[in-house]
C-alpha cells in the first residue's frame, strides 16, 4: 500500500513540484493538499500544471487537521509560517520534511541572526536533521523531522565540503557568487518580481548579508568541521528555474582539487563532477535532481568552482523526496530523474 502524503503549501512553486514528483512516485500518494490564500479552491483551478484526480482535490487550509491516514507531510510554506505546521504535524504523529528554513539551524541565536525573529518551536532544533542527503543519509533515515536545505546552500555545500574536508581551502576567503532563476523567490506577488522588473535584467540582492550565508557556514562546520567566513552574494535572473553558483577560492594543492571532488562523488547518483576543462550549465541539470560541478585551477593557489542545480529539484522538492525515500526505507533515487530536460 502506498504512503499517504500531505503537501502544505501545495499552491507554491515547490509545492507544485512535489505534486508532480509524488504523482509518479511508486510508493507515495498525494492524500491531502493545503494552501493559505487559495484554500477552498480546487488544486486544478490554481495550478495550471496540475491534472487528473489531483486537480479535482480541494485545497485545505494550512492549519487544518491532517487526515488520519497521512504518514508523511511536506511543508512547503514560507519561513516563519512553517514552524507551527511542522509542530502540529509531529504532534499528530506524522513524519515531516520541511522545505522552509525554520529548522535548518541548531541554535536559536543563529536562527535569530539570520532571520531576525524569535522561533516558536526552537525546542525541535536538536531533533531536526539537516537533510543534505549526501552527508546525512544515516540520520535522515531515522528522522521524524528533516530540515531540507536551502537551494543556495545546497549548490555551495556540495562542492565545498569535500575540499574543506581535504584541508586545501583557505577558509577565510571564500567568495560565493550565485545566480537563481525567478522561481527561487516563490510564487507570491512582489513588485520586484514583476516581468518588467526582471526581464532583460540581472540584479544582486540580499545585502548586507543574505540569510543563507549563516546556513552555509553552519553546515560547513557541521559536515566538514571547518570554521569558515563566507562572503555570499545572490543574483536573480530572468529565467524560470535553475541556479548557478561560482565560488572563488584560494588554498593549496590546487592541481588536486578536481580529483578530490571526483573521488568524493564517484558513487553518488545525483552529483556529477565534470571532466577537466568542462563547466556546468543550468540547462544541463534542469528537471533533474542533479548537482553538476566544474573546477578550474587558475594558479597554484586560486581556483574557480562552479556548480549548477535545478533550484526546485535538488534545491528543494527533489532533495525533499530523496530524503523522504530514506525516511521510509526506499532507495533514495526512487521517483527522481538523473537526466535533465534537455534541450
Ligand atoms: N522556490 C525555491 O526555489 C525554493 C528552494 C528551496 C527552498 N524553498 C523554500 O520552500 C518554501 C516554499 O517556497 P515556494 O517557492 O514554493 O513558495 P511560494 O511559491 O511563495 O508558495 C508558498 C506557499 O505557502 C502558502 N502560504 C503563503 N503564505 C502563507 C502563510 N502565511 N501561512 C501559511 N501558508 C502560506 C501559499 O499558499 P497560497 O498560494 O494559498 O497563498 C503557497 O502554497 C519556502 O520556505 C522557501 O524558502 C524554496
Amino acid at each position: 500500500m502506498n504512503i499517504a502524503v500531505a503537501i502544505l503549501g501545495a499552491t507554491g512553486y515547490t509545492g507544485a513540484e512535489l505534486i508532480r514528483l509524488i504523482d509518479s512516485h511508486p510508493h507515495f500518494e498525494v492524500a491531502h493538499l493545503a494552501a493559505h490564500s487559495q484554500a477552498g479552491k480546487l488544486a486544478g483551478d490554481v495550478l495550471p500544471g496540475c491534472a487528473g484526480e489531483i486537480a479535482a482535490m480541494t485545497l485545505a487550509s494550512a492549519d487544518a487537521a491532517l487526515p488520519e491516514e497521512v504518514q508523511l507531510v511536506f511543508t512547503a510554506l514560507p519561513h516563519g509560517a512553517a514552524a507551527t505546521s511542522v509542530f502540529a504535524a509531529l504532534e499528530a504523529g506524522k513524519k515531516v520534511v520541511d522545505l522552509s528554513a525554520d529548522f535548518r539551524h541548531k541554535t536559536h541565536a543563529t536562527y535569530k541572526a539570520a532571520y531576525g525573529a524569535d522561533h516558536p518551536h526552537a525546542e525541535l532544533f536538536d531533533e531536526a536533521v539537516y537533510g543534505l542527503t549526501e552527508y546525512a543519509r544515516h540520520d535522515v533515515a531515522g528522522a521524524r523531522l528533516v530540515a531540507n536545505p536551502g537551494c543556495y546552500p545546497t549548490s555551495t555545500l556540495l562542492p565545498l565540503i569535500p575540499l574543506l574536508k581535504a584541508g586545501v581551502v583557505d577558509t577565510t576567503s571564500i567568495i560565493v557568487d550565485s545566480k537563481s532563476g525567478t522561481s527561487g523567490a516563490g510564487r507570491s506577488a512582489k513588485t520586484d518580481l514583476l516581468y518588467c522588473e526582471i526581464n532583460e535584467s540581472v540584479k544582486a540582492y540580499g545585502f548586507p548579508r543574505h540569510r543563507h550565508a549563516w546556513e552555509m557556514e553552519e553546515w560547513a562546520r557541521g559536515f566538514a568541521d571547518a570554521d569558515t567566513r563566507i562572503r555570499f552574494v545572490p543574483h536573480i535572473l530572468p529565467m524560470n528555474r535553475g541556479m548557478l553558483t561560482t565560488m572563488h577560492l584560494s588554498g593549496r594543492d590546487t592541481d588536486k582539487w578536481l580529483d578530490i571532488l571526483i573521488k568524493a562523488y564517484a558513487d553518488e547518483p545525483f552529483v556529477k563532477v565534470l571532466k577537466q576543462g568542462a563547466m556546468p550549465s543550468t540547462a544541463g541539470v534542469s528537471g533533474s535532481n542533479r548537482c553538476d560541478i566544474g573546477v578550474c585551477a587558475l594558479s597554484d593557489h586560486e581556483v574557480v568552482v562552479v556548480s549548477c542545480i535545478d533550484n526546485l529539484l535538488k534545491g528543494a522538492a527533489g532533495q525533499a523526496i530523496q530524503n523522504a525515500n530514506l525516511m521510509f526505507g526506499f532507495d533514495e533515487t526512487t521517483g527522481l530523474a538523473r537526466h535533465a530536460l534537455w534541450p
